[in-house]
């Protein structure tokens, strides 16, 4: 096929937030957020290869759990991508995921994101970030991060980003739970959790910012926070143990990440970080634990065959 590739490959972040502050439902159902993304190495690899269709396929650790029909994210980033540029062909996409399914760190909208850029380079449409960014935003509200990654703070329901400055890199680990957690079921127990109570607009915190800013860990531990983690704890009460757990096995601070369940811990370090995952999975308050730094970039062609 003159001028076609045989597949490219892109790989796209997890993220977690260092601090969600949520504000009151809007009359769209959402959220009114302020929230500063992280991305974090754990990646998913997103493979477009030319299909008559458009469909997809899932390997790696709980890909069973991930649909594989039209309501999969990935797909519908392909078909929302081809409806606007007036493409009629198909891809197939092929995902490795490494990043937590159902877990709260953005698995699902960083397939969207990969699946965007993945098949803007394989169609040869040539959006450009931007463009790319607000069918990003149509797709779910962590989606325009999966392509930005580092760290960012995002405001309305996530999806508007502004970049921020954050000096060195972080060291996380990773406490993943069986319990899969929804998140409109999370959002709708914070609501029902906070029931009569006048809100505050949300923003994030200047202690969070600074601390970022100054690339001090031990300042960032403190400032952690996710303002749906009440809702989360509610819903499944282990959660509680596994943080107790990492702050008294010495971490620098510990939240629930986004909607749960999963559970992030700040190390002072990589040799901290290896000491915290060992007591975590020591105590069996996990079913998986795993290290990973920040940030690291959005998403990244890792491979496409030169054009032939
Ligand atoms: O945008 P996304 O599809 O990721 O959102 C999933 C669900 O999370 C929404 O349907 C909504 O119930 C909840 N949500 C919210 N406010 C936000 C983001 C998500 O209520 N800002």
């Amino acid at each position: 096929m003159p001028g076609s590739r045989a597949g490219v490959t892109v790989r796209v972040p997890a993220k977690i937030n260092l601090e969600l502050a949520v504000g009151g439902p809007r009359a769209d159902g959402f959220h009114e957020l302020a929230t500063v993304f992280h991305a974090v190495s754990l990646f998913d690899e997103v493979t477009a290869v030319p299909a008559a269709e458009v469909r997809v396929s899932v390997v790696g650790p709980q890909a069973d759990l991930v649909p594989l029909d039209a309501s999969n994210l990935a797909v519908r980033a392909a078909l929302l991508l081809a409806r606007r540029t007036g493409v009629d062909e198909g891809v197939h996409l092929h995902i490795r995921k490494g990043i937590p399914v159902a877990g709260g760190m953005a698995g699902g909208s960083a397939d969207a994101a990969g699946a965007l850029l993945a098949c803007d380079i394989l169609w040869h449409t040539g959006l450009s970030r931007d463009e790319l960014r607000s069918l990003a935003a149509e797709l779910g509200s962590d989606v325009p991060f999966g392509l930005l990654g580092g760290t960012a703070v995002g405001t309305g329901r996530g999806e508007r980003l502004t970049p921020a400055l954050a000096r060195g890199s972080f060291h996380w680990v990773v406490a993943l739970s069986s319990g899969g957690l929804s998140t409109p079921e999370v959002y709708r127990e914070i609501d029902r959790l906070r029931a009569g109570r006048v809100l505050p607009e949300p923003r994030v915190s200047d202690r969070l910012m600074q601390a970022l800013r100054a690339g001090d860990a031990h300042a960032l531990g403190e400032a952690l926070s996710n303002d749906l983690q009440p809702a989360a704890l509610s819903l499944d009460p282990q959660l509680d143990r596994t943080l107790a757990v990492g702050l008294e096995s010495g971490a620098l601070g510990g939240i629930v990440s986004g909607s749960g369940p999963t559970v992030v811990f700040l190390a002072d370090g990589p040799e901290q970080a290896l000491d915290l995952s060992v007591a975590l999975t020591a105590m069996e308050v996990a079913t998986e634990v795993r290290r990973a730094h920040g940030p690291v970039p959005g998403a990244r062609v890792v491979d496409g065959s030169p054009a032939v």
